[in-house]
């Protein structure tokens, strides 16, 4: 049975009553409409910890004004449910003027990384990820967290903060939980007409292209993002990017890399869908 608790002084209790009997906390951060992708994170912090707490907070903070804060999906009640049946302790869903009261002033912000990709076109996101991340961490105390790679670039963020500022936090990039037909799970699928659902499909088949290519031994990082771009541009109705970056570092690749980042990002109506694998290292979406 999980327990639900609002206030942050609660959470931080629950969490240290678990350490104090020796049960390694597993976290498990979002902000709700959970889906498979979610459950995944839940299962592999099972694998890992005896306690598991999930999080549920749609955080203002990492949402640029227009943006989709005000329709992102709110799924308390099945959210709860889905997390008592697949085994979360502890559910931890806060006020809004709890996580940021009036007097509220400081924010935690990652340099280089954060930059480019998702940077280039939403520059203040994830100074509202990493500050958000940052309390929740505190709160939890020592823990292994679990982040999904669905979020590639949050994920690096996310670790070079907690590397960055000695967080006693072991992170964990969890593989992509796709939909049979390979689309991405995410909470703004739900967003997408029945044809849209379609075209959206684009992004698994560039990600494939490029993937079929590197496994026939094309290493040259320009010819991989022109493969997944031709085949994402001609249905979005935007693209804000497709990428081939170096997985560590987000920026150029070397020559004949061993690891590359392909990445996409890119705009159904007002639905914005991102996408990336890594080749030399993903399974073919
Ligand atoms: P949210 O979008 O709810 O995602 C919560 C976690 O689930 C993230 O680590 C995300 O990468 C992971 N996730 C989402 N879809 C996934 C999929 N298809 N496969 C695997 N993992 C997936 O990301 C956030 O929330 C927020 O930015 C948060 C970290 C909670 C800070 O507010």
């Amino acid at each position: 049975m999980s327990e639900v608790v609002r206030k942050p002084a609660e959470f931080r209790r629950a969490c240290e009553d678990a350490r104090a009997v020796q049960q390694r906390v597993g976290l498990v951060p979002t902000m709700g409409a959970l889906h498979d992708g979610h459950f995944s994170l839940i299962d592999e912090a099972k694998s890992r910890a005896d306690f598991i707490a999930l999080t549920i907070f749609v955080n203002p903070l990492q949402f640029a004004p227009g943006e989709d804060l005000e329709r992102y999906p709110r799924t308390f009640e099945s959210d709860l449910a889905a997390c008592r049946q697949r085994g979360v302790d502890l559910v931890f869903a806060p006020e809004l003027s709890s996580m940021y009261p009036e007097h509220f002033q400081t924010e935690v912000s990652v340099k280089e990384i954060v930059r480019p990709l998702e940077g280039e076109f939403r520059p203040t996101h994830f100074d509202g990820v990493t500050t958000v991340v940052a309390k929740l961490f505190n709160l939890t105390g020592p823990c292994t967290a679990m982040f999904g790679r669905k979020d590639y670039q949050q994920w690096k963020a996310l670790c070079r903060m907690a590397e960055d500022l000695d967080m006693p936090i072991e992170l964990v990039g969890c593989p992509i939980i796709r939909e049979r037909d390979g689309l991405a799970l995410s909470s703004r699928n739900r967003y997408l007409s029945a044809p849209d659902r379609e075209r959206a499909l684009g992004i698994v088949s560039g990600l494939r292209r490029a993937h079929d290519a590197w496994e026939r031994g094309e290493r040259e990082s320009g010819a991989l993002r022109a493969l997944a771009e031709e085949s994402v541009r001609p249905v979005f109705d935007r693209l804000d990017y497709v990428a081939a970056v170096d997985p560590e570092t987000l920026t150029a690749a070397p020559p004949s890399p061993s690891r590359l980042l392909v990445a996409v990002a890119a705009h159904l109506g007002s639905t914005r869908l991102i996408d990336n694998v890594v080749l030399g290292e993903d399974p073919r979406p």
